[in-house]
C-alpha cells in the first residue's frame, strides 16, 4: 500500500551548486500545489541535527530563479555521519510529523540519505529521495547533476580572458579545475577551451608528451583537475617550465587556480531546466510511494535511479 504523505522537508547538502535555487523553487511550489506542507531545513544535515527548519510557502521561493548558491544554506556534516547524529536527526522529522525528506546534493548526501532511512540499520522510517546536485558530473547512476553546465561555462568564460593575457606575453597557462577525484569538469572544459593537453585523476599523465605538445614561446592552455597525481597548478607549471628550459626553450609558464568561482553564479538555463524536471519527478516519485531513490537524467529524460 502506498504511504500517504501529507508533509516533507527540503535540504540542500554538501558543495553548493548553481541550479539549487531554482531546484527548491520548483520542489517548494510543485509541493504545494500537490496539497503538501513543505518545510526547509537550514543547512544541510547540520541544520536537521540541530532542529532549524523554516515553514516554506509559494513566496519563499520568489525571485530565486536566477540566483546561485542555495538560499537554504547547505555544509558537510561530520555529526551527520554518526548513528547518534542521525538518531537526533530522526528526532527532530519526528517531532514535526514530517513524512518524506528530498536532499539535493552529492556523493557524500546520498551516503547520508541511505544510512538515515536503511530499512534494516536505518533510523528514520520516513521516505527519502535525493537529486544530484554537485558541480562535479560525478555520481553513479545519472548522466547529469545540477551545477556541472555553469560551472563547466565559469570555467571556460575564465580561460577566455587567459588566452588574451597569454597571448599577449606568449604565456602558457596552467588552469586548474576543480572536481576532486573526476575529471569531468576538466575535460569538458578542455575540449570547449581548445586546450592542448587535459590533466585528470583518471588518466596517466606523460609529462614529456605535454613538454613536447607545448611551443616554444607559444601560449598553449593545459586544464588540470586538483587532485591528479602529479600535483596542483603552480607545480606541474614549475615542472613543465624546467623541462622547457633544458630544452633550450624560453618558454614562460602561469600557474591559475579557478577554485570555489566555479561554484558559484547565476545558473546556466540547462541546469535551471534539468532542476524544475527534477523536482516535478521528486515529488511525484515520493507521492507514488517510492524511497531510497534519486532523480537522475538518462538518454535526455529524467527517471528514478537507485540512491
Ligand atoms: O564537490 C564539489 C567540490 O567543489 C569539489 O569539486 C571540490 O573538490 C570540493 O567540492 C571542495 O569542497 P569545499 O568547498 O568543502 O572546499
Amino acid at each position: 500500500m502506498v504511504k500517504t504523505i501529507k508533509k516533507i522537508a527540503i535540504m540542500t547538502s554538501g558543495g553548493d551548486a548553481p541550479g539549487m535555487n531554482p531546484f527548491i523553487r520548483s520542489t517548494v511550489r510543485h509541493a504545494l500545489e500537490k496539497g503538501l506542507e513543505v518545510l526547509g531545513i537550514m543547512e544541510g544535515y547540520r541544520g536537521l541535527i540541530e532542529d532549524r527548519f523554516i515553514a516554506m510557502n509559494y513566496d519563499s521561493v520568489c525571485n530565486i530563479v536566477h540566483l546561485g548558491g542555495t538560499i537554504l544554506k547547505t555544509s558537510r556534516s561530520p555529526e551527520f555521519m554518526t548513528e547518534e547524529g542521525r538518531k537526533k536527526a530522526a528526532e527532530n522529522l519526528k517531532n514535526r510529523n514530517v513524512d518524506a525528506l528530498i536532499c539535493c546534493g552529492g556523493n557524500g548526501s546520498y551516503a547520508g540519505l541511505k544510512a538515515f532511512a536503511n530499512p534494516t540499520t536505518g533510523v528514520w522510517n520516513g521516505l527519502v529521495i535525493g537529486t544530484p546536485g554537485t558541480i562535479d558530473n560525478d555520481i553513479e547512476g545519472t548522466d547529469y547533476t545540477i551545477g556541472f553546465d555553469t560551472a563547466v561555462n565559469t570555467a571556460i568564460k575564465a580561460i577566455d580572458k587567459l588566452r588574451d593575457t597569454g597571448d599577449s606575453h606568449s604565456r602558457h597557462f596552467i588552469v586548474e579545475v576543480m572536481g576532486r577525484h573526476s575529471g569531468n569538469i576538466a575535460r569538458a572544459v578542455g575540449i570547449a577551451s581548445g586546450a592542448t593537453y587535459v590533466i585528470t585523476p583518471e588518466e596517466k599523465t606523460d609529462i614529456q608528451k605535454i613538454v613536447c605538445a607545448l611551443r616554444k614561446r607559444g601560449h598553449d592552455i593545459v586544464v588540470v583537475t586538483e587532485g591528479n597525481e602529479l600535483g596542483g597548478a603552480e607545480k606541474i607549471a614549475q615542472i613543465l617550465e624546467q623541462r622547457h628550459k633544458e630544452m633550450q626553450s624560453s618558454s614562460e609558464f602561469r600557474a591559475c587556480v579557478l577554485g570555489h568561482i566555479q561554484r558559484g553564479g547565476s545558473p546556466s538555463a540547462k541546469d535551471r531546466i534539468i532542476a524544475h524536471k527534477m523536482a516535478l519527478k521528486a515529488i511525484d516519485s515520493l507521492l507514488e510511494g517510492k524511497n531510497l531513490k534519486a532523480t537522475a537524467y538518462k538518454a535526455d529524460e529524467i527517471v528514478l535511479s537507485d540512491l
